[in-house]
């Protein structure tokens, strides 16, 4: 049986139509509903019980509002299926897709239905709304290995085996299916593309309130991995500052060198120990490619330390402006090294390129960094 696990929160306006179009696709198919209602004043329970004549539904009413995670879970414990689907009841999700899901997730692998691979898309979104709901994809993606399992990480329309997503802990208030990613670790993963549509009746949930408790919930899974490495970073000025405090005897070029090697080798071992401490990183191997990692700031904080000490910077500040500029050469040395922009004009093609520009699009000429 296929559970369709639904979370509701006044959507009155919208059941009817979802159950008449769920029991369409499904037709020929065993399945339930299993709306999870959390006191909508709209009356969206009294309107599902009324369905539940017409289809198989079950309605699970919860007192106060507890977000769509908490719903999702407590859905699955409830559902009698070993697959469930998870769906919003809006309609943005289209329920002609759930067989498909249904039928992955019955081979055991992960299903999501995904708005970010080839065919998938969303549907009248200005540009911001775009750009965050993409930033939250990559910060995701970044942080969390387990999201680089799928494109779109942070969807809502999904389908899995439903005893481990009755096992899941949220992290969060809405973004269950990361928890899934990452407390599950499914063995296989597949993409349904699909159009997520304009909401027709009733109103989105979310808000700003959910962009906070979206980085806190990232923050959580990764186990607060940034804050470590930022923290140990912290701690790798204060040892560099006591190696040059310790070894003030030597000429400063040799004091500082020792310095930043020594805050280099305490940042990579705690970081190697604390804050990726699951990773089993090689230890010679780790620190070689963190020196390397680490050697265009590193080398820009060293010349600027000695220039402003022979400049007759107090040798201490001089360290701490040092680390400033290293971050700035990181950054940098990255958008011009590394993230090349592929569209800047070549040197050569200069001339060419400014002529074409003047006499077709009347703009002026634009040299390679300008
Ligand atoms: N039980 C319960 N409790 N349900 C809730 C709650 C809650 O606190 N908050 C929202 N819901 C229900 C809504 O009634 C709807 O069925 C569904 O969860 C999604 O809420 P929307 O408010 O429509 O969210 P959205 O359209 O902005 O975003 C949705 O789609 C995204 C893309 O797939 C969410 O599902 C996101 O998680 C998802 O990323
Ligand atoms: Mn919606």
């Amino acid at each position: 049986m296929i559970s369709v696990v639904v979370p509701t929160y006044n959507e009155a306006e919208n059941l009817s139509e979802l159950l008449e179009r769920l029991d369409r696709a499904l037709a020929g198919r065993s399945y339930e509903v299993v709306v999870v209602d959390d006191g909508s004043p709209d009356g969206t329970a009294e309107v599902a019980r009324r369905l539940a004549g017409r289809y198989p539904v079950r309605v699970l009413v919860r007192e106060g509002r507890r977000g769509l995670s908490s719903a999702v879970v407590e859905g699955a414990r409830a559902a009698g299926g070993d697959v469930v689907v998870v769906m919003d009841a809006d309609l943005q999700h289209p329920p002609e897709l759930v067989p498909k899901l249904a039928e992955a997730a019955g081979r055991g692998c992960l299903a999501v239905a995904s708005r970010y691979v080839k065919g998938g898309g969303v549907e009248g979104w200005p540009w911001h709304r775009r750009l965050v709901s993409r930033g939250a994809v990559l910060l995701a993606r970044i942080l969390l290995p387990e999201a680089r399992a799928v494109r779109d990480a942070v969807s809502g329309f999904f389908a899995y085996r439903r005893e481990c997503v009755a096992n899941v802990k949220p992290t969060g208030l809405y973004k269950i299916l990361l928890d899934v990613l990452v407390q599950c670790k499914p063995r296989c993963v597949v993409e349904v593309p699909y159009l997520f549509g304009l909401r027709t009746r009733g109103r989105s949930k979310l808000g700003t309130r959910h962009i906070a408790d979206y980085l806190r919930q990232v923050l959580a899974l990764a186990r607060w991995r940034p804050l470590k490495f930022a923290a140990v970073g912290a701690s790798g000025i204060g040892v560099a500052l006591a190696v040059i405090h310790l070894t003030s005897f030597l000429p400063k070029p040799v004091s500082v060198a020792l310095a930043i090697e020594t805050s280099l080798t305490s940042n990579y071992l705690l970081n190697r120990r604390w804050t990726f401490a699951n990773r089993r990183t090689p230890l010679l191997a780790g620190w070689a490619k963190y020196h390397v990692a680490t050697a265009v700031g590193n080398g820009v904080n060293y010349a600027t330390t000695l220039i402003l000490h022979l400049l007759g910077v107090w040798i201490y500040a001089a360290y701490v402006v040092g680390v400033a500029a290293g971050y700035v050469a990181n950054y940098v040395t990255s958008e011009l090294m590394v993230f090349i922009d592929k569209n800047t004009v070549n040197q050569e093609n200069c001339e060419d390129t400014s002529a074409r520009m003047r006499t077709h699009r009347q703009v002026p000429p634009r040299g390679p960094l300008s």
